[in-house]
């Protein structure tokens, strides 16, 4: 490691006394009541931070910065490269904004403590919604418009929103996707339906608005707006929940990740300058959706605590209009940063292999990637590194933590980078590496990955209204930590390696899935019997998921036509998003003596991974008609 970094130092300081390094960072923030005490180790689950505090998150991510002369300052600037658009607001416009919205959701009596779903595309007003939630103490809880009618569905039924903020229509390229059907539908699909919709009205497709429940979002803002309603920011305990963020677990439903207001925006406005290097006024852009947890952090929280200009940009790293496009938006918007995830990088490099769109712009301003979300793998580290110049960091985080576990703080001073390696833990995170039996491993040895209790500010304190699935999912494993889930290793400087994941979860273009979910969703289908869902690599988005099924006795059907039929179903329960294009129908599925399903062995042969025959295997003549199978779908490393 170098000397000229102060990671160690920091980190040192963080250890020695973690109570008094949050403090000092909470002190940069305004509180209406300070704490008492930093940390109470006996709040809620395993502790809570700031825990007599008062805060409000969108009185420090927007009326501070008007108050302290960053009014005329750019706030957000939105970038649509699906409609050729752009629009821009000062932090005093973002102010009006999120104060007009507020004072619509009050009408329909949304207050402290209410959830509000934001069910939208990437367009400004899902910030705002997002920050107009937050001003008055509702909870929001944005789902990516990416789901299907049922996933809203199992989120409202989970948070009971009072109000849902939407739009008429999301653009994906060649498609308009229409979301006003998606959420009728949704909403008839649960018992305790929202008081009401507010729906944002979009020239590309122009919905019906249901009289009595929906509400036009840009008139009943302007009309606020107008009349110059005022809404202060709403005190709220530091342990209040800012949001809700539903993330895949082992079954269909999915978790819902608490996030609280004051250990949030201490964390995430540390990291701003300590992991990204980057200050108030400067631009930031991370490339992600509001509807994940990036987009939370790093389209929305951080980069406003922080003061900056933030990008929030509706298109795609290619075809939209090519793999040109980040190069314009870093060109246009002056980004200091970048942080995306290493397939929109993949996607790039596939369609110009040697960068020549770059050239066509001036991107001297950016001054480091970030990539997250997925391992990053070496080729598109090196190939980012020689395309832009600039270091490439990859780093580890979770929709759990909202901010990085392992890192390369940038504005400490970098550590060297080592291929593969999302680098150290942060200040907060004791990372150890225990064998299953929760005993520490040998240095480079492959283990779970876990955190010693307690996390630190902005991890989540429990899942939504679910205690016990929170200690079941988290806690209960190894007793006194956090399991991430991820399975990796640490070398002998402190380099963590995060190699897989040790439940059902797959990763796909940086999207989280449950294997679990998809198989549910097939099983749904009246011909399937059995099934068996696995994540299998590919080269864009580094996994797909891939549908082996078996058939009930009595269907006499073309499988063909049920294969077709399986993938539609996917689309429709789960969503688009789920990339699931491949189910294949076989006539067994290897299991072991007592029934398991031996889907880690199915998922080495189709990635052509060395792999051990299981000794508890039943038969093991199943596992060559899945190879034959694979070999000929020419599916995975079977591809031609
Ligand atoms: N609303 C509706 N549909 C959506 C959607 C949204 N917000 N986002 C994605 N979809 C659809 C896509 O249109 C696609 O549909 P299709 O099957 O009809 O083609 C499907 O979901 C899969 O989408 P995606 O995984 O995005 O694949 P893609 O082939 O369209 O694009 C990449 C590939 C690599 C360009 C794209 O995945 C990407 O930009 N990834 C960046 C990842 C990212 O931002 N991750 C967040 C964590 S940092
Ligand atoms: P999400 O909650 O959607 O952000 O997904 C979190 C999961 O993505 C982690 O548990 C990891 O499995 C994976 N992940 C995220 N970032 C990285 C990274 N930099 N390297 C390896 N895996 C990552």
């Amino acid at each position: 490691m170098t000397n000229r970094s102060k990671y160690q130092e920091t980190y040192a300081s963080w250890k020695s006394d973690p109570e008094a390094f949050w403090e000092a960072c909470a002190k940069e923030l305004d509180w209406f009541e300070p704490w008492s005490r930093a940390f109470d180790p006996e709040a809620a689950v395993y502790g809570q931070w700031f825990p007599d505090a008062t805060c409000n998150t969108c009185h420090n991510a927007v009326d501070r910065h008007v108050q302290s002369g960053r009014a005329d300052q750019l706030a957000i600037v939105h970038d649509s490269a699906m409609t050729g658009s752009k629009r821009s607001v000062t932090y005093a416009e973002l102010q009006a904004e999120v104060e007009a919205l507020a004072a619509v959701l009050k009408d329909r009596d949304v207050g402290k403590g209410d959830r509000v779903i934001i069910y939208m595309p990437m367009v400004l007003e899902a910030a705002v919604a997002m920050l107009a939630c937050a001003r008055l103490g509702a909870v929001h809880s944005v789902v990516f418009g990416g789901f299907a009618a049922n996933e809203l569905a199992t989120r409202i039924e989970d948070c009971t929103p009072k109000a849902i903020i939407s739009a008429s229509c999301g653009l994906e390229p060649g498609r308009t996707v229409a979301y006003k059907p998606l959420l009728d539908a949704a909403i008839d699909m649960v018992e305790q339906k929202p008081g009401s919709c507010i729906v944002l009205q979009r020239e590309q497709l122009v919905c019906e608005l249901i009289e009595g429940r929906d509400l036009d979002y840009k008139t009943a803002v302007e009309a606020h707006k107008a009349s110059g309603t005022k809404v202060p920011c709403t005190p709220v305990k530091a342990t209040d929940p800012l949001y809700i963020l539903y993330t895949s677990g082992t079954t269909g439903q999915p978790k819902g990740v608490v996030r609280d207001n004051g250990g949030h925006m201490v964390a995430l406005h540390w990291t701003m300058n300590a992991i990204y290097g980057v200050d108030a006024g400067e631009v930031f852009w991370a490339a992600s959706d509001v509807g994940w947890v990036v987009g939370h952090s790093y389209i929305v929280y951080a980069p406003l605590l922080k003061g900056c200009t933030s990008i929030l940009f509706e298109g795609k790293p290619v075809g939209t209009p090519d793999a040109g496009t980040f190069w314009r938006v870093i060109d246009e918007h002056k980004v200091a940063a970048l942080f995306t995830a290493p397939t929109a990088f993949r996607a790039i490099k596939k369609e110009d292999p040697s960068g020549s769109l770059i050239a066509n712009y001036d991107i001297s301003t950016l001054r480091t990637l970030f990539l997250a979300g997925e391992r990053a793998d070496p080729d598109t580290i090196e190939w980012a590194q020689e395309k832009l110049q600039v270091p490439v960091i990859d780093h580890w985080w979770q929709t759990e933590t909202g901010w990085t576990i392992a890192g390369n703080p940038v504005g400490l001073g970098a550590l060297p980078v080592k291929l593969g390696s999302p680098t150290v833990p942060m200040p907060g995170y004791d990372v150890q590496v225990l064998d299953d039996e929760g005993h520490p491993v040998p240095t480079g040895t492959l283990g779970n990955i876990v955190v010693r209790l307690p996390l630190p500010p902005s991890c989540l304190p429990t899942l939504w209204n679910a205690d016990d699935r929170f200690k079941d999912a988290y806690l209960s494993e190894f007793p006194g930590y956090y399991k991430t889930a991820d399975a990796g290793m640490m070398d002998e400087d402190g380099y963590l390696f995060i190699m897989s994941r040790t439940d059902d979860i797959i990763n796909v273009a940086g999207h989280r899935l449950s294997t679990g979910g998809i198989e549910e969703a097939i099983a749904g289908h009246p011909a399937v019997a059995e099934c068996a869902v696995v994540g299998v690599e590919d080269a864009l988005k580094g996994q797909i998921p891939v549908g082996f099924l078996i058939l009930s006795a009595d269907v006499d059907r073309d499988t063909a036509d049920i294969e077709k039929e399986v993938v539609q179903r996917v689309r429709e329960v789960i969503g688009p998003v789920a990339a699931f294009k491949l189910a294949i129908c076989v006539e067994r599925l290897p299991k072991t003596r007592s029934g398991k399903i031996l889907r880690g062995t199915m998922q080495k042969i189709a990635d052509g991974a060395e792999w051990k025959m299981p000794a508890t295997i039943d038969d093991p003549t199943v596992l060559s008609e899945i190879s034959e199978t694979l070999k000929a779908r020419g599916i995975g490393s079977f591809a031609p």
